[in-house]
């Protein structure tokens, strides 16, 4: 969301989530191909579970790629789920209106990541990337002991030990002159893993999509080096 917002002359977005790794790349070089397949699906809620119970090879990139902004705009709340065997299990959101995004929207999405480098890796292999002068923005999903939560962005999670690396990491990326910005959770972990940089507490709703009346407004902390006005 900050990248495209930003919109930086050249960026490098990481995840450990490779179906979204591999839908950017590809929305990157053939756009019209998946807009080709995913405009060609119902929206409905039958075709949603059809879509969702279907696996598609890696080979057909553009069908992966349709599959998964398809089921992204469609599912409850454009949360990603797995379950342990990494399959995503989000439902369809009922009672809402959405469509497929638009060709044009579609094209645009491509134009804006076009001098991305994507990359499918742990967040300590990509931060030992950072340079002096870099700007680095981490948003990484909350650390909670709630089931719902924990379970959020597939098999493998974030938790309390990440945290604390994560804390040491930004120890190096201060020292070696670049800047950041972290934004997580407000809880007691937080204010205590990541205490000693500028912070700021901000409400924020925690879902990206989905049906406007069960968007939850919470707080969050942002952490930084870059002093705050
Ligand atoms: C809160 S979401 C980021 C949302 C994103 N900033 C946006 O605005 O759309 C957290 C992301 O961290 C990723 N993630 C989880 N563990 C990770 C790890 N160890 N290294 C890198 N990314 C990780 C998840 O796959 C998820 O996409």
């Amino acid at each position: 969301m900050l990248f495209f917002a930003a919109q930086p002359q050249q960026a490098l977005l990481a995840d450990t989530n490779e179906d979204l790794i591999e839908m950017y790349r590809t929305m990157q070089r053939n756009w019209q191909g998946v807009f080709r397949v995913a405009s060609q699906y119902p929206c409905t809620e039958q075709y949603y579970y059809q879509l969702r119970d279907t696996q598609i090879p890696r080979t057909h990139s553009n069908w992966r790629a349709a599959r998964f902004i398809y089921l992204n705009r469609f599912c409850f709340n454009g949360l990603y789920r797995t379950n342990c065997q990494g399959e995503f299990n989000v439902p369809y959101a009922r009672g809402t209106t959405r469509q497929l995004q638009s060709r044009d929207e579609f094209e645009q999405f491509s134009h804006d990541i076009q001098n991305v480098q994507f990359v499918c890796q742990d967040f300590r292999d990509t931060l030992q990337q950072v340079r002096r002068g870099d700007f680095v923005y981490i948003d990484p999903p909350y650390a909670v002991e709630n089931k719902r939560i924990f379970k959020q962005y597939g098999a493998t999670t974030f938790g309390r030990q990440d945290l604390q690396e994560l804390s040491d990491i930004l120890h190096d990326i201060d020292r070696c002159g670049a800047r950041f910005v972290v934004s997580y959770a407000y809880n007691k972990d937080s204010l205590e893993i990541l205490r000693g940089w500028c912070r700021k507490s901000l409400m924020v709703q925690r879902t990206v999509a989905g049906i406007t009346n069960d968007r939850k407004v919470a707080r969050e902390l942002m952490i930084t080096n870059v002093e705050l006005c």
